[in-house]
């Protein structure tokens, strides 16, 4: 049997159900018997986010943008179709954000280069970060300074220093710090987070995850916008704390390849697994020790972090493998490995498979034995083994799958709750910096070519 998961409403073919364990294992022994049910639909979770008219217009949360690049465009579009959820201002240092901003709120949205002037600005509540990595920790330690909620995009940090020292910001100022790794609000992830709790894997032994991208756009070779130069970018200013150097169009639009402002496929990419993954085990620590390979395998452009790379690590005594490859395409995808089965995750689907964790026939190792000795083994196993009739165990992978979803608005959805609420956020400002870190351990360890561990009291990655 197909067991078809919606994040969608289809309309009345759609069951809302609520399993239990033994709902879930039950249903695939249920439909080897069951010739007649070749589908079934069952739809996940209800959409969290409520009507316009459920949120009355005190509730009204009205945010600025700093940023409104590639991501932080989408996150504004997406932002202000979220009801009772208002863009005051926005703030980017290359006049043409100014422009798209607009194009995307209305045509008087005040903007500025400076989002200090959005931290003073009392009618703003909240801050939604979309700058590049290098610039993160100094917009959320201001904002919350500033008295500001932030959602701040991922990974939260360019360092583990900066990590630290946005966790004590944040805890110092009691402000709301949400980082924008739209995995841990994934109904997808969440149904997966509900069957390992339960049990379902048994003895979780292994979890690997990969994703692989084989195209220039993939591999951040992004055009910069055509018109780019130091007379509508404040190129200073977007520098940072990074090394002074001068203005280059292709810095500015593809940041991610190099470690002075952005933290490789780690931070890129892999951080999304990491925090999936945390979010599916309830896992609330750094990685004990990462250990990597890789390199610039493919695309051999100028950039300084690796195309390819491949970490191993220990969470306590678990050990994990995520692999990231930008030459060659392999979609997302977590496997999470048990004595009782495997939990396959992609984007969009479920997919377990349960296993007995028990010999299937006599052990072949009785080959070895002399005949008359084979056979009585053979003979006791088989009396003490097989099943009775219509009692064998029915193995079947029950595939849980639905459409591809956005799960970045309801990401948005739940940071700008937490504003009007105040209920925190799962993805706080400390799990951002645990999933950060195991970003700048892969990273550490793949310059150090040798294993590294997170030091807590001196709060250091060593090696
Ligand atoms: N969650 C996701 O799936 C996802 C996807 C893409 C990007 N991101 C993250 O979003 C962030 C932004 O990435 P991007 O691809 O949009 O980058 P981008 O370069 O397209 O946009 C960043 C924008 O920030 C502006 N900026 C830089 N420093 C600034 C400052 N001090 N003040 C005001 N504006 C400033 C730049 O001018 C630029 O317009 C990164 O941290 C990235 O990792 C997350």
């Amino acid at each position: 049997m197909r067991l078809l998961v919606n994040s969608r409403d289809m309309g009345d073919t759609v069951k809302t159900h609520k399993w239990s364990r033994r709902e879930f294992v039950g249903m695939g022994a249920a439909a080897a018997g069951a010739s007649l049910a070749a589908k079934t639909i069952v739809r996940l979770s209800p959409d969290p986010i409520p009507s316009p008219q459920a949120v009355s217009a005190s509730d009204r949360v009205r945010f600025g943008i700093i940023g409104v690049g590639m991501q932080g465009s989408w996150l504004l579009s997406e932002s202000i179709r979220l009801p009772g959820v208002e863009c005051a201002a926005a703030c980017d240092l290359y006049d043409g954000r100014h422009l798209l901003a607009r194009e995307i709120v209305r045509a008087d949205l005040p903007v500025t280069r400076r989002y200090q002037a959005l931290l003073d600005d009392k009618d703003i509540d909240c801050i939604v970060a979309a700058v590049p990595d290098h610039w993160h920790k100094q917009v959320v330690v201001d904002a919350v300074n500033a008295g500001k909620d932030v959602y701040c995009e991922k990974p939260m940090s360019h360092s583990a220093a900066d990590g630290v020292a946005m966790v004590d910001a944040a805890k110092k100022t009691g402000r709301i710090v949400q980082i924008g790794s739209q995995r841990v609000t994934s109904q997808i992830c969440a149904k997966a987070r509900e069957l390992i709790a339960q049990g379902t894997l048994g003895d979780l032994t292994f979890v690997e995850g990969w994703l692989g991208r084989n195209d220039p756009t993939g591999a951040w070779q992004y055009p910069p916008p055509p018109d780019l130069s130091p007379r509508n970018l404040d190129w200073d200013t977007w520098l940072g704390s990074a090394p002074k150097r001068p203005f280059d169009p292709n810095v500015f639009a593809r940041w991610r390849c190099w470690k002075e402002y952005g933290t490789g496929v780690a931070g890129d990419l892999l951080v999304h697994l990491v925090s999936g993954m945390m979010f599916m085990l309830g896992l609330h620590q750094p990685p004990t020790q990462a250990s990597s390979v890789g390199g610039i395998r493919r695309w051999k452009d100028g950039r300084n972090m690796p195309d390819v790379h491949a970490v191993i690590y220990y969470y306590g005594e678990l050990p994990v493998c995520m692999r990231l490859n930008l030459g060659t395409a392999m979609p997302e995808t977590y496997r999470f490995q048990g004595s009782k089965g495997v939990l396959e995750v992609t984007g969009s689907s479920l997919s377990y498979t349960p296993q007995t964790g028990k010999d299937s026939s006599p052990s072949y190792y009785a080959g070895s034995f002399p005949r008359a000795m084979r056979e009585a083994y053979v003979a006791k196993w088989h009396q003490e083994n097989d099943p009775k009739p219509g009692e064998a165990p029915l193995l079947e992978t029950t595939a849980i799958s639905g459409p591809d979803y956005d799960d970045v608005r309801p990401h948005l959805w739940t940071f700008f709750e937490a504003v009007r609420t105040r209920n925190p956020v799962v993805e706080d400002a400390v799990f951002g910096h645990h999933a950060a870190l195991a970003c700048h351990m892969a990273n550490e360890s793949y310059f150090r070519r040798g294993a590294v561990s997170w030091d807590e009291a001196s709060k250091t990655i060593k090696g």
